[in-house]
C-alpha cells in the first residue's frame, strides 16, 4: 500500500482545529482509495513562540525537507508583533523550500454564497498562480536616516528571470492541463512598474510564443484585474502574477467563491516539499469555539492528494465538498454554518 508522509503544522488560532477536520477528511479518503497517510506534528506558532523563543528552528526546517508535503493550518498570533511568525514560519518556509508557486483556485460551489449577482458556478472556476517567492517579499530593502524626519524606507521588488520564467512555464502548463479556455492572463502593471513588469511580459510572450503557442495569452493590469473578477469572473481561465498582486486578488478571488471559509492554496516546489493551506488568517477570536469553518483546510487536503498523485481521492473529496456546501450548510461563514466545525468534518467524510 502507497504510504505518503505528511507534516502537520497546525499553528496558530483557529490552525489546528480546522487541521484536525481536514485530517479526518484525508483519512476518510486513504480508507477508500486505499493508500496510508503518516502524520508528524510540529509545534510551530505564535504559542511556542512566547514560550520558548523560537520561531521555526534549523533544525525544524531540515526535517521538513524530508516530507513530501505539509498540510499548515494559520500563522498569526494576536500576542505577538505581526511580522515575526509571518515571516519567521509562513514564509520562511516557502523561501527555503522553494515553493515558488502558490496555487490559487478560484472555485464557486454554491451560488447562494457567492457575493455578486447573477453569477454561478459556471461563471467562476479560475486558477490564481501567484510567484511565491520573489517581488516584495524577498524583504530586500533597508532604512536610512530611520527616525529622523528625512527617513527613507526602501523595499525593494526582486525580480529574476529564473524566478519568472519557471512561474511562468507553471502557468502555461497548468492552463493546458485544465482545457477549459486554454488561456493564460499575466496580470501585472506594465504602465507603472515599468522595469519589473517589463520583465514579465517579455518573458510570457516568448515563453508563450516558443513553447505554448497553444495557449492563449492575455494581459491585463492588476488594476483591471480586480474589476473583471466583479464584472466578468467568466473570462479568466489561469491567471498569473507576481507575488504582491498575487496576494492582494487572490483575497478577492476568496470572496467570489464565497469566503475565507473555503478558499485553499497550495505553496508548491513541484520537485521538492509542498505546503497546502487554508488561505485565510488564523481568526483567534474563534480559537476553540467550534465554530470556524474547516472546509478550507479539508480542500487543502484535497489539493496536497492531488500533488501526490491520489487524483481520485482527491476529486471524490472535491465531490463531497460540493454535495455538503450544496445540501447542508447554512452559511460558509464562521458561526452561521448551521453545524460545528468537528459536524462540517463528520459530514464530509461521512460522504465520501
Ligand atoms: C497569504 C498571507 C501571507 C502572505 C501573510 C500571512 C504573510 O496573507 O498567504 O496570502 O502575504 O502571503
Ligand atoms: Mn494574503
Amino acid at each position: 500500500m502507497t504510504t505518503y508522509n505528511v507534516a502537520v503544522m497546525g499553528g496558530d488560532g483557529t490552525g489546528p482545529e480546522v487541521v484536525r477536520e481536514a485530517v479526518k477528511v484525508l483519512d476518510a479518503a486513504a480508507k477508500r482509495f486505499n493508500f496510508k497517510l503518516v502524520y508528524t506534528d510540529y509545534d510551530l506558532g505564535g504559542e511556542r513562540y512566547l514560550r520558548t523563543g523560537e520561531v521555526l528552528p534549523d533544525s525544524v526546517l531540515e526535517e521538513l525537507r524530508k516530507f513530501p508535503v505539509i498540510l499548515l493550518g494559520a500563522i498569526g498570533h494576536p500576542g505577538v508583533k505581526p511580522g515575526i511568525l509571518e515571516k519567521g514560519i509562513l514564509l520562511r518556509t516557502r523561501f527555503e523550500l522553494e515553493q515558488y508557486i502558490n496555487l490559487r483556485p478560484v472555485k464557486l460551489y454554491d451560488e447562494r454564497f457567492c457575493p455578486l449577482k447573477d453569477k454561478r458556478p459556471e461563471h467562476i472556476d479560475f486558477v490564481v498562480v501567484r510567484e511565491n517567492n520573489e517581488g516584495l517579499y524577498t524583504g530586500a530593502g533597508g532604512f536610512v536616516f530611520k527616525g529622523t524626519p528625512n527617513e527613507i524606507a526602501l523595499q525593494e521588488s526582486v525580480n529574476t528571470r529564473r524566478g519568472v520564467e519557471r512561474c511562468l512555464r507553471y502557468a502555461f502548463d497548468l492552463a493546458r492541463k485544465r482545457r477549459k479556455n486554454n488561456k493564460l492572463t499575466l496580470s501585472g502593471k506594465t504602465n507603472v512598474l515599468t522595469f519589473a513588469f517589463d520583465l514579465w511580459e517579455r518573458a510570457f510572450h516568448e515563453i508563450g510564443q516558443k513553447d505554448y503557442p497553444d495557449v492563449t495569452r492575455d494581459y491585463a493590469h492588476v488594476d483591471a484585474t480586480t474589476m473583471w473578477f466583479v464584472k466578468n469572473p467568466e473570462w479568466f481561465d489561469v491567471i498569473v502574477t507576481d507575488n504582491m498582486f498575487g496576494d492582494i486578488i487572490t483575497d478577492l478571488g476568496a470572496m467570489l467563491q464565497g469566503g475565507m471559509g473555503i478558499a485553499a492554496g497550495g505553496n508548491i516546489n513541484p520537485k521538492g516539499t509542498s505546503m497546502f493551506e487554508p488561505i485565510g488568517g488564523s481568526a483567534p477570536k474563534y480559537t476553540n469555539q467550534g465554530v470556524i469553518n474547516p472546509l478550507a483546510a479539508i480542500c487543502a487536503g484535497q489539493m496536497l492528494l492531488d500533488f501526490v498523485g491520489e487524483t481520485k481521492a482527491a476529486k471524490a473529496i472535491e465531490d463531497a465538498v460540493i454535495k455538503v456546501t450544496r445540501e447542508k450548510l447554512k452559511s460558509l461563514a464562521a458561526g452561521k454554518m448551521g453545524y460545528s466545525t468537528c459536524q462540517v468534518g463528520d459530514l464530509v467524510a461521512g460522504t465520501l
